[in-house]
């Protein structure tokens, strides 16, 4: 017999591939996932999850309760924000003690409870750890203020008043106004990154840096998952403090500009990575607004300080990195988003790992912020549009409480009607600016983290089953049809796409292990990428627009299988408006 050339070039040809895909096969397998990587996180806002007591106010029980319906959405990790005694000025985030659990939510038990319950589920507790400020409630502060010799004189960045006996830089605070507050008993100004009853600890302090340290072993030895490092970005202050170029008509400047990200703000964090979680299969993701996707080697990965980091470029493309709701960027381009997340995504392909995320508990709802057309603004389409790029991208998926039932935006007619601390200055501020009610009143319904805070939609019955008594934060309109009950019922609902989804996700190893690669970079309406694992690519195609759209066929090899569509489409080469569709070759 004779043999052709061709077919021994096809037999090398077939050999390398194989070869080739061995040592990727065993490349692989040299590098496990850690448990984190592969799970879905969720995050809970305690406050307005599920309220087993009556009195309007979510409970630790609630969670507990609910634990069986976060296993069913594939959830490993649970982030719940603070649930430590709390003024709850800031939701929370204004801690009077990290070692004690706010009545409000109930007692240690109940969280010791939800710890274990939730891990015989396979699910583990992420604690928010608060530790670039403590509410003026704290002991801490509450000695700290006392006078200049106490034992936690130095426990907060105090300084003199300036030489008119103003505050002693023109910083504005992230809530607005001034941020430093004038303090009698010392004769001193404090420095709040945020809220004035959210005085920012010194972390230049050993015994400030020890004793977060403890609070968090503290928690390490409860037994919890890993932990959120809130707002970490502000822990290092600047070795001097000057005034800088007002941005604003008040005269101030933000506070950001001149605080974050401060040289040796990495030796603070390893000594906690190194004192706390190095070693153990914990992880911690910090809070990082502000650190560039070049930088992010330093901060994640194994030379990095945490397992992952919200750094939150994809949400300044819609509200601008200043967080001045008033000049949010209302001409932003799905290339500018395409870009921050794909930035993102290379920056992590080699080292470290990321989380994805549309929403949080600061954040707009995401089918208000990414869809630009009024029209769909809000609508399902769009959720399950949006939950497609969530689950597939490169990283693990964060999912926040409601935004699995296609949750919009609120827009409640005062001002006075909104509870979030940040919404009143942020009003405030658009009108000092000069624009009107109106316009003040439309950043606070596109902005507003009320939008995320109305409470959890379980029924379409009375306070849509989230509480007996009357709830904090007024229901959302739409609760009778958002609602767990009503969306398990219908096989089209929003969650029941959630629960292809996370099936999707663990059934195709490309979507958790797989290289990424942007598709179409230029397009304006749809989002296109692939990944690539061990021979085998997904691509996913999200149309961010509200019309129909064609896309050139060249990008699916004919042998192109759908895998999943947000519509049930089937037709190659076309999305319906707002379509995703996930083909595999
Ligand atoms: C973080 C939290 C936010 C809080 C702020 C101050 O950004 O996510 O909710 O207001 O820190 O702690």
């Amino acid at each position: 017999m004779k043999t052709s050339w061709k077919n021994v070039l096809k037999t090398i040809l077939c050999c390398v591939a194989m070869m080739t895909s061995l040592v990727s096969c065993q490349k692989a397998k040299d590098n496990p996932l850690k448990w984190w990587q592969s799970t879905i996180v969720y995050e809970v806002y305690p406050r307005s999850f599920y309220d087993t007591a009556g009195t309007g106010y979510g409970t630790i029980k609630g969670i507990t309760e609910k634990l069986a319906y976060l296993h069913d959405l594939g959830v490993g990790a649970l982030w719940i924000t603070p649930v430590y005694k709390s003024p709850m000025i800031d939701g929370g985030y204004d801690v009077a003690d990290y070692y004690e659990i706010d009545p409000s939510f109930g007692s240690m038990a109940d969280m010791d409870e939800l710890i274990a319950k939730a891990k015989a589920q396979n699910i583990r507790i992420i604690m928010d750890m608060v530790f670039n400020h403590t509410s003026d409630q704290s002991k801490w502060f509450q000695e700290s203020k006392k006078d200049k010799t106490n034992k936690y004189a130095n426990w907060y960045i105090w300084r003199d008043p300036a030489p008119d006996g103003g505050a002693p830089t023109n910083w504005r605070s992230i809530f607005g106004g001034s941020a430093w507050t004038y303090s009698k008993e010392r004769n001193q100004y404090y420095l709040h990154t945020f809220a004035s009853a959210q005085p920012d600890l010194n972390w230049a302090n050993p015994e400030v840096r020890k004793a977060l340290i403890d609070v968090a072993k503290y928690w390490v030895n409860k037994g919890v998952g890993g932990f959120r490092l809130d707002a970490c970005t502000y822990i290092k202050k600047p070795k001097v403090f000057v005034n800088g170029k007002p941005d604003a008509t008040d005269g101030l400047v933000s506070i950001h500009n001149m605080t974050a990200n401060q040289d040796g703000i990495l030796d603070y964090l390893h000594e906690f990575k190194n004192e706390v979680t190095k070693g153990t299969d914990l992880f911690v993701v910090g809070e990082a607004n502000g650190v560039n996707a070049a930088d992010l080697p330093l901060w994640v990965g194994e030379n990095g300080v945490f397992d992952m980091i919200f750094e939150f470029s994809h949400m300044h493309v819609t509200q601008g990195a200043a967080e001045k709701w008033i000049y949010a960027n209302k001409n932003w381009q799905l290339t500018d988003l395409k870009q921050a997340l794909s930035a993102t995504q290379a920056n992590t392909a080699k080292n470290g790992w990321c989380p994805v995320f549309f929403e949080n508990h600061d954040q707009p709802r995401s089918i208000n912020n990414f869809i630009k057309d009024e029209a769909a603004k809000g609508s399902p389409e769009a959720a399950k549009m949006l939950a497609t790029v969530l689950f597939t991208l490169r990283g693990t998926p964060f999912v926040y409480q409601g935004e699995e039932l296609g949750y919009a935006n609120i827009a409640w007619p005062s001002i006075d009607d909104y509870e979030d601390v940040n919404s009143k200055p942020q009003y405030d501020f658009a009108l000092q600016e000069g624009f009107s009610k109106a316009e003040a009143l439309q950043s606070v319904w596109n902005f507003s983290r009320d939008n995320a805070r109305t409470p959890m939609q379980w029924n379409d019955g009375l306070n849509a089953g989230f509480t007996t008594g009357k709830p904090w934060l007024p229901i959302h309109q739409d609760y009778q049809t958002y609602n767990v009950k009503t969306e398990k019922e219908d096989p089209d609902s929003v969650l029941n796409y959630y629960y292809k989804l996370k099936d999707l996700r663990l059934t195709h190893p490309e979507l958790i292990k797989g290289d990424y690669q942007e598709i179409l970079p230029d397009n304006e309406n749809i989002y296109a990428f692939t990944r690539t694992f061990v021979g085998k690519t997904v691509v996913v195609l999200a149309n961010f627009s509200n019309n129909e759209v064609a896309y050139d066929l060249s990008i699916l090899p004919a042998e192109s299988k759908l895998l999943l569509s947000s519509q049930g489409n089937t037709q190659k080469g076309k999305l319906q408006p707002l379509e995703a569709v996930v083909y595999e070759y």
